[in-house]
């Protein structure tokens, strides 16, 4: 284990003034103290690291999923429903009527052939024909979420559900625009629908729309000529582009797996509970085919979600991903402080327990056999479910719970959510639930050696949201992230008892109204970009499965921390020894770094040094200077077993020694 020795020397006395090393940079000084890290990489030193250390979690907040991850381009797709539940007004927002009054009438009725969703939108065209009509129709057009990004060259899948009344045919366009009115026409589709045909009934219409143009804002328009009424619901436009054809969106899954996530903790946070218990997330409702679910509004984050992003989605998007899924379960407990009693808690217990059964059920089971309609008859790599978020259960509440998924699967890793962390949890679970959001950074970088007293007779921990948020957080800062990377050191170091860890949250569409920052990751309709705090645990990746190596850290320094392992890489399958280190501090320091017990000598040629630093410490990046504060990699010109480095203030410095 790395252990500290303080110097007892006055710190300010020890500090020379040094050259500016970036433009614009720190007043920086050296501290002419050399810290030493000692690292004994004797073969059988170290001890594993989980496989499971770094994983992600993914909560629909922030349009992480609908309108982010998910690539369903059309928002509000058939619920027309005002986005506040049954019972409310209904509302066709954000659709758009083309043309005004006098020419079409728009509305809602409860007329679709969908039973679960009942409303449909209803348009009646007043005018008929080039000559009353205008000359690009009239009808209804869809922004998506904050503007459609349509791309040259690029294939969108259309599907709606249209029926039609009229005396004749009557001429459908569907279009994708710049704006509306078919300005910046990027694509179009004609039908023509007859009364005498099935259209008089509810007709699937399908097909694919090229893209002529680029156009990150465009919308879908539904438009047409002929006098009639006409009815429309499940309006889906999906490129046809997506991860293995998943639905997932290309950037941004891409940089979800660039994390290496071993794991993979969904669908929240508040918002599997609700603010009231009926707007959770109720898992059946989110299966089967996607125009058939009722969609629900998450009133924690307060927005309207389709569920096309379900259940069975974000266990496709764990295994896409080569990541275990952890369900979070709605344990009867909400955000308002709803908690249902005993004698109501056994719809819950049931409903995970066919939730468990759907993931790794056979596929004759009844609920895998959902999941084998749904094209996956073998069942998910299903091994994880948490009792609820952010709710220590009442125990004879929590233990009808753990008793019903251990008697039906023993295997099941139970994760509780009370913390054990300073007193042992007083129930049984496999691991234990933790959250962490100080509110500055220095706060974060003391929360180093939070677990260095936790037992280590009860259960593992699961770190599952950590951030920095607040004062000096803002929308992602150097700084906080410097000090979650001194946190994830603690948590490397601590990692015999620490066997998970994931940032929160995950994504956020800057376009949308979104409720919580910083985030990892930020997008709109077409750009995405890493926050520092994202660059992070792109340092940590390699971590999941390494060999932690014990390390002694001398230093008169209060504002460094380290730590090493000993990993094979993934891309040249050669072993390597990673010392990573963080300066919380503005000044430079020094520090020796020794590698004691090696069979080989740590090897100058592929030994790189990757630092993430910025020239200030509050910098972001953004999408107009995404790559502000990113790893920058270079050859590590004097790596040795015995060598001292310059770690730069603000940083955190990852050394990759080829052994
Ligand atoms: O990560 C955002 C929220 O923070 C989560 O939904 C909740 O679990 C926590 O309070």
């Amino acid at each position: 284990m790395v252990s500290y020795s303080y110097s007892s020397s006055n710190l300010l006395s020890s500090f020379v003034l040094c050259v500016v090393l970036v433009a614009n940079a720190f007043q920086c000084f050296t501290s002419d103290a050399t810290s030493t890290l000692m690292v004994d990489g004797s073969p059988n030193s170290g001890r594993p690291i989980p496989n499971t250390f770094l994983g992600a979690f993914f909560e629909e907040i922030n349009h992480a999923g609908a309108g982010g991850l998910w690539a369903e381009l059309v928002s509000n797709r058939g619920r027309f429903e005002g986005g506040r539940g049954s019972g409310s007004p209904s509302s066709i927002y954000p659709w758009r009527v083309i043309g005004n009054e006098s020419l079409i009438s728009v509305s809602t009725d409860q007329t679709s052939c969908f039973e679960r969703n009942k409303i449909a939108l209803r348009m009646e065209v007043l005018c008929n024909g080039p000559k009353s009509c205008p000359p690009a129709g009239v009808g209804v057009s869809n922004p998506g979420y904050w503007g459609m990004n349509i791309e040259k060259g690029k294939k969108y899948k259309l599907v709606m559900y249209v029926k039609v009344k009229a005396s004749g045919p009557v001429d459908l366009q569907v279009s994708l625009t710049g704006s509306v009115h078919r300005v910046n026409m990027v694509s179009i589709i004609s039908f023509s629908a007859m009364t005498d045909n099935n259209f008089s009934k509810w007709t699937k219409v399908e097909g694919i729309l090229e893209s002529k143009a680029t156009n990150h804002n465009s919308n879908l328009q539904i438009t047409t000529t002929t006098r009639a009424i006409l009815w429309l619901d499940q309006v889906s436009l999906m490129p046809l582009d997506t991860y293995k054809g998943h639905g997932f969106r290309m950037d941004l899954f891409k940089m979800v797996a660039d994390l290496k996530p071993k794991f993979l903790r969904f669908p929240g946070g508040c918002f599997v509970e609700g603010y009231y218990l009926k707007n959770g997330f109720q898992w059946k409702n989110t299966i089967g085919a996607w125009e058939q679910r009722p969609g629900h509004y998450g009133d924690v984050w307060k927005y309207w979600t389709d569920d096309g992003f379900g259940f069975f989605e974000m266990l496709q998007l764990a295994e896409d991903l080569g990541a275990l899924p952890i369900w979070v379960f709605n344990n009867g407990m909400s955000v308002g402080g709803e908690e249902v009693n005993m004698s109501a808690l056994s719809p819950f217990i049931q409903d995970a327990l066919d939730g468990i059964e759907f993931a790794k059920g056979s596929p004759s089971s009844k609920w895998g056999s959902v999941r084998a309609s749904m094209r996956h008859p073998e069942p998910f790599d299903f091994r994880f479910v948490a009792v609820g978020n952010e709710n220590c259960f009442p125990h004879h509440k929590y233990f009808k719970f753990y008793d019903a998924i251990k008697r039906a699967y023993p295997e099941i890793r139970i994760i509780s959510n009370c913390d054990g962390s300073k007193t042992p949890l007083n129930h049984p679970a496999d691991l234990f639930d933790f959250h962490i959001y100080p509110n500055n950074s220095m706060d974060m970088f003391s929360k180093y050696s939070v677990f260095d007293k936790t037992s280590r007779l009860g259960p593992k921990v699961f770190v599952s949201e950590y951030a920095v948020v607040k004062d000096d957080a803002r929308n992602g800062t150097l700084l906080a992230a410097l000090a979650e990377a001194a946190f994830l050191i603690g948590l490397e170091r601590n990692s015999d008892i620490v066997h998970m860890v994931c940032y929160a949250p995950l994504f956020i569409n800057k376009n949308g109204r979104y409720s919580w920052i910083p985030d990892a990751i930020a997008f709109n309709s077409h750009e995405s970009y890493g926050t520092p705090s994202y660059w992070v645990q792109q340092l940590f990746s390699e971590s999941s499965g390494a060999i932690y190596l014990n390390s002694t850290l001398q230093t008169s320094s209060n504002s460094i921390v380290a730590s090493a392992i000993g990993y094979r890489s993934s891309q040249d399958s050669k072993i390597y020894l990673r010392v990573k280190v963080v300066n919380f501090g503005s000044e430079i320091e020094k520090l020796r770094i020794t590698i004691n017990g090696l069979s080989s000598n740590v090897q100058q040629s592929r030994s790189t040094k990757t630092v993430l630093t910025s020239s200030n410490k509050m910098d972001e990046n953004s999408f107009s200077q995404p790559n502000k504060v990113v790893p920058r990699k270079s050859a590590l010109e004097n790596a040795s077993n015995n060598m001292v480095v310059s770690i730069s203030p603000y940083s955190v410095t990852s050394f990759d020694l080829l052994v």
